[in-house]
């Protein structure tokens, strides 16, 4: 009989997760101790922006014509430990208040709650990122003839569907045999057609994770920083980067520099690192892993200081318009975390510029988090009368459809700062603008 499956949190991940379950052809309960969230999901509709993740939750959710019905969610702890083989936890781990470590409460309260429920014989799988070594402690809560494995998972936001479906390796980090033949079970379907499957240990599979997003980081801060030297030196970082990724040692992708990573995973998974590393007396390693974090918190405020001298003003924002194109912390997605873009956006307001803002996706999110920064419903209406604008996230949107002469004729000033090296400086210029991006040279 093919395995029953319970996702335990149903954010980014687990939605995901649980939908691409059910595309596979198991029976899915997904749990959530937010009833809203639950209402939503099981109405087939996703509490964010992830693209094509609500069309495969409505092709299985239960009660949704035409769907599967393979796919159904509730908040019932005791329904899930009755129904599961294997239990996929899910939920997300930020940073810790006023400190760099991982806050592992709701993994924490996942595991109490699985454990009063769990049936022997089950399996619980552990995707949240966790510092390395919670596993081996998670393992000892679990009721006898229950195991655990450690399942870490890769996907972005915004292609969440497609990495889910089509991951590029699966990793696997188990005890015992029954474990790993269960999770062989789970991905011996297409998801892990064609994926490398590694089996390893518990912290080599959590560690696989942190030291991934880390040397993702790394990237990009080191693309970043090769942009301070060129904009010192009058290199192009963008000629750099192409010319560098052409070496398949160092590859292509990641090296777009700009104002740097956001988001709510490289950011704190990398300082997640450094305290887990500091408690297991090996801070050394990772010390490297501070300047990375500086090198990308400091790019918001050279992108300030890029803003404030195009403005010409002698340093001020006083009086003056700034017209910001982006919110989240990257395109397709509408979530605002530790967003460089907001950052941006709300350093120059409590510096007194007046600034304006247009997401495609984020309009919703970025309110909320900062409500006295002014909303526009379009990029045009956005840049309405500005002294200069920002472009801080490379929506398509934005890369293709804006018109800058169609943009030229409302805005103050032509000036365009491109935060993302993702417009065309050609495009804009002929069309009469200052178009200046960072680590590339003023023309
Ligand atoms: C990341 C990892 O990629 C993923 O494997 C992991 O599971 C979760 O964390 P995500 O946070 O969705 O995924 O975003 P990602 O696509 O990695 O981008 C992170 C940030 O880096 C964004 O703010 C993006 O704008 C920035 N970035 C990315 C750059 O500044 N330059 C680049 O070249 C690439």
């Amino acid at each position: 009989m093919a395995l029953k499956i319970t996702v335990i949190g149903t954010g980014y991940l687990g939605a995901t997760h649980a939908a691409a379950m059910a595309e596979l052809g198991f029976e899915v309960l997904g749990l959530d101790v937010v009833p809203e969230k639950i209402e939503m999901l099981a109405a087939g509709r996703v509490p964010m922006y992830e693209p094509g993740l609500e069309e495969l939750l409505a092709r299985h959710v239960a009660g949704i014509e035409g769907s599967t019905g393979r796919l159904r969610f509730t908040t019932s702890w005791e329904e899930v430990g009755a129904f599961g083989d294997v239990h996929f936890v899910c939920v997300n781990t930020p940073q810790k208040h006023g400190d760099y470590a991982c806050d592992m409460r709701y993994v924490d309260a996942a595991f109490a709650s699985l454990a009063g429920v769990v049936q022997p014989g089950s399996l619980v799988v552990g995707k949240s990122t966790v510092p390395v070594g919670s596993a081996e402690r998670l393992a000892e809560l679990l009721p006898e003839g229950v195991e655990l494995a450690w399942n870490p998972e890769f996907l972005r936001e915004g292609f969440a569907v497609r990495d889910t479906l089509h991951p590029d390796r699966v990793v696997v980090g188990v005890r015992g045999e029954r474990a790993e033949k269960m999770l062989r079970e789970v991905y011996a379907g297409p998801i892990g057609e064609g994926s490398p499957f590694v089996v390893t240990d518990f912290p080599t599979a959590e560690l696989v994770k942190t030291a991934a997003n880390s040397f993702l980081a790394t990237k990009i801060s080191f693309i970043n920083a090769m942009a301070e030297v060129c904009e010192a030196a009058g290199g192009d970082v963008a000629k750099l980067a192409e010319a560098i990724g052409y070496d398949e040692r160092i590859g292509s992708k990641f090296l777009r520099a700009g104002i740097g990573f956001g988001g709510g995973c490289l950011p704190k998974d990398i300082r997640a690192f450094m305290a887990r590393a500091g408690e297991l007396g090996a801070d050394q390693a990772l010390t490297f892993l501070r300047e990375i974090d500086s090198i990308n918190m400091r790019r918001r405020g050279q992108m300030v200081d890029m803003a404030r001298h195009a403005l010409g003003t002698n340093g001020s924002f006083l009086g003056k318009r700034v017209a910001v194109l982006g919110a989240t912390f990257k395109p397709d997605s509408d979530d605002v975390r530790d967003s460089p873009a907001l950052n941006v956006a709300g350093q120059i307001h409590l510096q007194g510029g007046q600034v304006t803002v247009y997401d495609p996706k984020g309009m919703e999110n970025a309110r909320r988090l900062f409500p006295t920064l002014e909303y526009a419903e379009s990029a045009l209406e956005a840049v309405r009368g500005a002294d200069v604008v920002l472009h801080l996230t490379e929506w398509r949107e934005f890369r293709d459809a804006l018109d800058p002469a169609e943009l030229g004729e409302v805005v103050a000033s032509r000036v365009i700062l491109d935060g993302r090296n993702a417009l065309d400086p050609v495009l804009w210029r002929e069309a009469g603008w200052v178009y200046r991006a960072m680590g590339r040279p003023r023309v």
